[in-house]
């Protein structure tokens, strides 16, 4: 059976007196989506209440619809394109916008932010764009409404959709469209304005047409999260809804956390006598193992290869509305697919006032905040990131015996999480016959690993580069391992929180550590700027490591800015930036300081290149 195309949801967001509900209903009317009458009726019935008609009247004749759990006042109104059909997602508030958005109750693929060309961009419209942006909502149209009331002129609409795009652009969005409209007047909304020949974009009915539909749940990866186990007789049923992708009669589960596996011998739905061969997301069913296996009710069922991450800490944004504030080192119960589990918060990351939206460290999390926390559980979790599997991927927090808050999984700080459930096992070392000592006299100098760090700017690479062509005329045997270069390929995966540089350095150190196990001395320049990952480093290859602080103070760094990166930074373009954003811990007892803000290039290399011919440069002869 042909699976009918879920419409696509948008989310409205902006100001409340915006003009939202009259852009909407103007919408919903010019497409002819509204039922055959009803614009009639509205009108008979305003004229009887000697009201004057509104095209957010409109509206009043879509019924509210409630979902479940704890997502409160939520409209939703349904819109056909010749395209396609969408269903419009509207929430009164902006907390009640953002309890829908990040519970993903209301869970939007895309957004409408709607702008009065009159006002301008408002604090409201600002925090709205933000949360989008936060949310990971990359689809964002803007409406700049209510054209009509300032005569449809073209300087104004270029400043205010300046402004907007400015401000979505310091949050790493550029909105698809920005369309000039009046939603009392119907300009630009359906048909193409006459009041505005300068405007030569899309209308806002083909920049919504525009929005690009996400990957319909079928086609995302297998998760059949198990509800419930059965025993009839010597049979036993695992109940559960197949919350993506397709479950086939003859495929091989694999059950998680554990990764115990076995085949469905049979899907059995309701009624009983009609035994499908697959179920696709959204079913209810049943199914037997062909072994029997333990499995318990919270495991999430899935196919070997595109399972979902085990882990035992979880980074999330959430959103508080408890009570109680949420407090760090408390406990509480996690709730996601069907899995119930204690978790500690183990740290709050940031907290964003949604009044203001600054966001500031803090201990605890208040009703109507925002924050990103770690969350910490003894037991095993079964996580997808909420970007890609919405439904694996979004939790809520219960406190005693209420619902406070709700989040979502953001598996992008953690790449160790991704990691942990692929253990290696079965490893052994394989012996090589030429021992290290062996390789140094070969060489003529010993081996190691330059660990080169400090703030960008500081001239790392600068002094890798040339200290390795120094030593490689002399014929020594030498090789670079460079930040920028690493990010491209080995690291490209990885970003610049505090967990991905911990994980970029391990690799890094890792290599580092083969290198000069083979003879060969490495020079490595990264910023390296957490002493922990560098100490981590030092564990493992404690011999070989020398830590080298190339030191410059912030401020030269800042005056060389040689990638122009600190400029970008202090506009507030790159988040968590050494230096600025984010902590540079200087080694406490390095092996060797270059200071290269007050000594010039070549007395920085005559120095490393001294402590190089120093402590490699002799090989006793072996006995
Ligand atoms: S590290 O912190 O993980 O050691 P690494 O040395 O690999 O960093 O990469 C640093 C390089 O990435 C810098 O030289 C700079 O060009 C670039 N970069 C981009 N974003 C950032 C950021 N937020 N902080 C620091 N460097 C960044």
């Amino acid at each position: 059976m042909a699976e009918a195309v879920a419409p696509l949801r948008i989310a409205l967001a902006g100001h409340v007196d915006h003009g939202k509900s009259t852009l909407v209903g103007r919408l919903v009317y010019d497409t002819g989506s509204l039922p055959e009458g009803k614009l009639e009726a509205i009108r008979a019935s305003s004229a009887k209440r000697g009201m004057p008609f509104e095209w957010a009247f409109l509206l009043d004749a879509f019924q509210a619809e409630r979902d479940q759990g704890i997502t409160i006042d939520t409209t939703q109104v349904w819109l056909k394109t010749a395209k396609r059909a969408y269903t419009l997602v509207d929430a009164p508030g902006h907390k009640e916008f953002l309890r829908n958005m990040v519970t993903g109750a209301a869970a939007a693929d895309c957004a409408l932010l709607v702008v009065d060309a009159k006002e301008g961009v408002r604090e409201q419209s600002r925090r709205h764009a933000y949360l989008l942006g936060l949310l990971g909502l990359s689809q964002i149209l803007v409406a700049v409404n209510k054209m009509d009331l300032v005569d449809y002129d073209q300087a104004r609409f270029a400043e205010v959709a300046r402004a907007i795009e400015a401000y979505l652009d310091s949050l790493g969005v550029a909105p698809r469209a920005v369309v000039p409209v009046s939603g009392r007047e119907g300009d630009n909304v359906a048909a193409r304005s006459a009041a505005m020949p300068w405007y030569h974009g899309p209308t806002l009915v083909e920049a919504i047409d525009g929005f690009r539909p996400p990957i319909p749940p079928v086609d995302q990866p297998l998760r059949f999260p198990v509800q419930d186990v059965y025993k009839f007789d010597e049979r036993r049923i695992l109940a559960g809804r197949v919350e993506s992708g397709r479950l086939r009669r003859g495929d091989t589960l694999v059950f998680s956390p554990g990764g115990r596996k076995a085949r469905v011998a049979s899907i059995e739905a309701w009624p009983e006598d009609r035994r499908p061969d697959e179920a696709e997301a959204g079913r209810s069913i049943g199914i037997t193992l062909d072994d029997p296996i333990f499995v318990e009710r919270g495991q999430i069922g899935h196919l070997e290869g595109s399972g979902p991450v085990e882990t035992n800490s979880l980074r999330a944004r959430i959103v508080w509305l408890g009570r109680q504030p949420l407090v760090r080192g408390k406990r509480y119960k996690l709730k996601l697919a069907t899995a119930e589990h204690q978790v500690e918060v183990q740290t709050i990351e940031r907290v964003i006032d949604t009044a203001d939206l600054a966001s500031r460290p803090a201990d605890a999390v208040s009703a109507g905040e925002i924050a990103e926390v770690v969350l910490r559980a003894r037991a095993t979790l079964v996580v997808d990131d909420a970007k890609i599997l919405p439904r694996t991927g979004r939790f809520v927090l219960v406190d005693g015996f209420d619902v406070a808050g709700g989040g979502t999984v953001a598996l992008d700080g953690h790449p160790r999480a991704r990691r942990e459930g692929i253990r290696s096992t079965n490893v052994k070392r394989v012996e090589g016959r030429i021992g290290l000592a062996e390789r140094w006299q070969a060489n003529g100098h010993k081996s190691g690993i330059l660990w080169l760090t400090g703030l960008s700017g500081a001239g790392k690479s600068t002094l890798a580069v040339e200290l390795e062509q120094h030593l490689f005329r002399k014929g020594w045997h030498v090789t670079v391992l460079d930040g920028d270069n690493i990010r491209h390929g080995l690291s490209a995966d990885l970003g610049f929180a505090p967990e991905d540089r911990a994980e970029n350095i391990r690799r890094v150190g890792e290599v580092a550590a083969l290198i000069a196990r083979s003879g060969m001395i490495v020079i490595t320049a990264f910023i390296s700027p957490y002493r922990a990952d560098r100490d981590r480093v030092r564990r493992i290859a404690p011999d070989l490591f020398h830590e080298i602080h190339v030191a410059a103070d912030l401020a030269t760094c800042e005056r060389r800015d040689p990638k122009g990166l600190y400029a970008k930074a202090r506009a507030g373009q790159i988040p968590e930036f050494t230096g600025i954003s984010a902590p540079y811990e200087a080694p406490e007892a390095p092996d060797l300081v270059v200071d290269t803000a007050r000594n010039g290039l070549d007395a920085c290399l005559g120095q490393l290149s001294a402590y190089v011919e120093r402590s490699l440069g002799k090989v006793e002869e072996s006995s």
